[in-house]
């Protein structure tokens, strides 16, 4: 088997953590991502040996999702939202732009290795248009000349920081993350911008609330458009303490955007 041990016991830590093991595998994945730099046949056969299920459907589960790659990914996986908005905001000349700075195709990686370009749907940040993200991190209200600039920062091995997030990791490192080891960041970085909390600030200045029955509690939160938006991150920073606490090793801030 090529992965090694301590990858295999990590795999079975996964699958333990669920009621039903098979409930694991999406993690799972990630870690073989995170130690094979791909899906790897063997860590398909691996998943499928814990997990008491076959090959083939782990495969179908990998081949179904875009985040699983069945080629190499390099340092840094840089996607570009080209869907409608951020395509017609400038998504669609930074994809091209990149495309020919690097000198490669749609899911192709630079030749030192260091960065494959991928053009990737809306990521639910259209109040940034035009995103582009790193390793799922969010680049908000880029240009052609700024996602040049950020991949040859990322190339010369600079410490880049996240527009909404942490300092950026790599590829695999964040793989890791998501197969639910954290890597102590989650409290990096914003947990929410500006512009996606106007509305919110706006319900605040005209006290209005969710209907009854939504989860709100329905009372408006006082103050100013940046008194919401702290108190905001504040909540939610207690909440991921609080789910932290109740399950160290399984929830993290990188497993909450993917489950978005
Ligand atoms: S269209 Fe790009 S984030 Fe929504």
């Amino acid at each position: 088997m090529a992965l090694d041990e301590k990858t295999y016991g990590e795999l079975r830590e996964i699958a333990g953590r669920y009621p039903e093991a098979r409930s694991g595998l999406l993690p799972m994945l990630h870690l073989v991502q995170s130690a094979e730099g791909r899906v790897t046949p063997e860590g398909i056969q691996a998943c499928a040996e814990i997990l008491e299920i076959t090959p083939a459907e782990v495969s179908g589960v990998a081949t179904f999702y875009t985040m699983y790659k069945r080629r190499p990914v390099g340092d840094y996986h840089v996607g570009v939202c080209t869907n409608t908005l951020c395509a017609v905001m400038g998504g669609d000349e930074i994809f091209s732009r990149l495309k020919e700075h690097l000198d490669v195709g749609n899911d192709e990686t630079s030749e030192d290795g260091k960065i494959t370009l991928e053009h990737i749907e809306c990521n639910a940040a259209c109040d940034y248009a035009p995103v582009v993200m790193v390793n799922w991190e969010f680049m908000d209200n880029q240009t052609p000349e700024s996602a040049v600039a950020l991949v040859d920062d990322l190339r010369a091995g600079k410490e880049v920081t996240s527009t909404r997030g942490p300092r950026l990791c790599t590829w695999r490192e964040a793989e890791r993350v998501l197969a639910g080891f954290p890597d102590g960041r989650v409290h990096e970085g914003p947990a929410a911008g500006g512009p996606s909390l106007v509305g919110l600030g706006i319900a605040s200045e005209r006290g209005w609330t969710a209907p009854a029955g939504s989860g709100s509690t329905g009372q408006p939160l006082a103050g100013s458009p940046a008194e919401v938006a702290h108190k905001t991150d504040t909540s939610q920073e207690a909440e991921a303490a609080a789910v932290e606490e109740e399950a160290p090793t399984s929830t993290t801030a990188a497993e909450k955007k993917e489950a978005q």
